[in-house]
């Protein structure tokens, strides 16, 4: 079995998830990604020709047992797991006073709970190849913005980046917390529109997830916050 490293990323068949996958594959890593559309992650693997290091994982990263199920069957899969990203997200772009509340218990599990249930599931294989969290945050968990529901559920994700860090770094695994500005993603299609300025690409903030990754060992990037140039807030 080859000894290359190997990566786990939620919500990876699309967006920021799948720039990040494409790059490990390209760095020679192996590289798992799930998501709840089987249709999605088919496509993103027809995209890619299927490489032998590529498995496509259909599952909720708000559920616990599709999150400990993905990460089982890597290990079987690839036989040792060095990096896990905790990306899946979304936003239902509504307001705390005006919004539609039937939207949110989905989103606060997914980007909330979602990180922590991988962190869980997959700590004991990081411990052993002293490995790599990856947090993917928002700016939106830095910046208040008016009413904003789902800048709350990435505000967690800050708290959760720290707090994990201040764990596991005891045991030789590194955590980074990666906060993208606004991003030219499928995210926005249920926004109805791109933001209005100038916006990064999926590949732009993988180069920081990626660089983060792959510091040599012993060197633990916290946290990075990447703007479009012109996003004031
Ligand atoms: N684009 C931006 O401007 C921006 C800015 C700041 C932060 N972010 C964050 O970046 C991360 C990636 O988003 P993106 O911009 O790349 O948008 P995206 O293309 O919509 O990617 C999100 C991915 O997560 C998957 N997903 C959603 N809920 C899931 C769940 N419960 N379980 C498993 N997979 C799930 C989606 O696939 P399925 O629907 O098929 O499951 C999709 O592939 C998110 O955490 C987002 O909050 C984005």
């Amino acid at each position: 079995m080859s000894d290359a490293p190997v990566a786990l990323i939620t919500g990876g068949g699309s967006g920021i998830g799948a720039a990040v996958a494409r790059q490990l594959l390209d760095a020679g890593y192996r590289v798992t990604v799930t998501g709840r559309g089987e249709a999605r992650l088919r496509g993103f693997a027809e995209e890619l020709g299927h490489p032998d290091g590529l498995l496509t994982i259909v599952g909720s990263a708000a559920e616990y047992g599709d999150v400990q199920a993905a990460v089982d069957t890597t290990l079987k899969s690839f036989g040792r797991l060095d990096t896990v990203v905790a990306n899946a997200g979304f936003a239902t772009h509504d307001t705390v006073a005006e919004g539609d509340p039937s939207g949110w218990t989905e989103m606060v599990l997914t980007n909330v709970l979602g990180p922590a249930l991988l962190i869980r599931a997959s700590i004991d294989a990081l411990k052993e190849t002293r490995g790599r969290i990856v947090l993917v945050g928002s700016v939106a968990g830095f910046v208040p913005g008016p009413g904003n529901i789902y800048g709350a559920t990435k505000w967690a994700v800050t708290g959760l980046a720290e707090n994990t860090r201040r764990q596991v770094t005891d045991w030789g695994v590194g955590v980074t917390h990666i906060a993208p500005g606004r991003t030219e993603t499928p995210f926005w299609d249920s926004y109805g529109s791109l933001p209005p300025g100038h916006l990064l690409t999926a590949d732009q903030i993988a180069d920081s997830v990626v660089w983060a990754i792959r510091q040599p060992e012993g060197v633990d990037v916290n946290t990075v916050v990447v703007r479009p140039i012109g996003q004031p807030n």
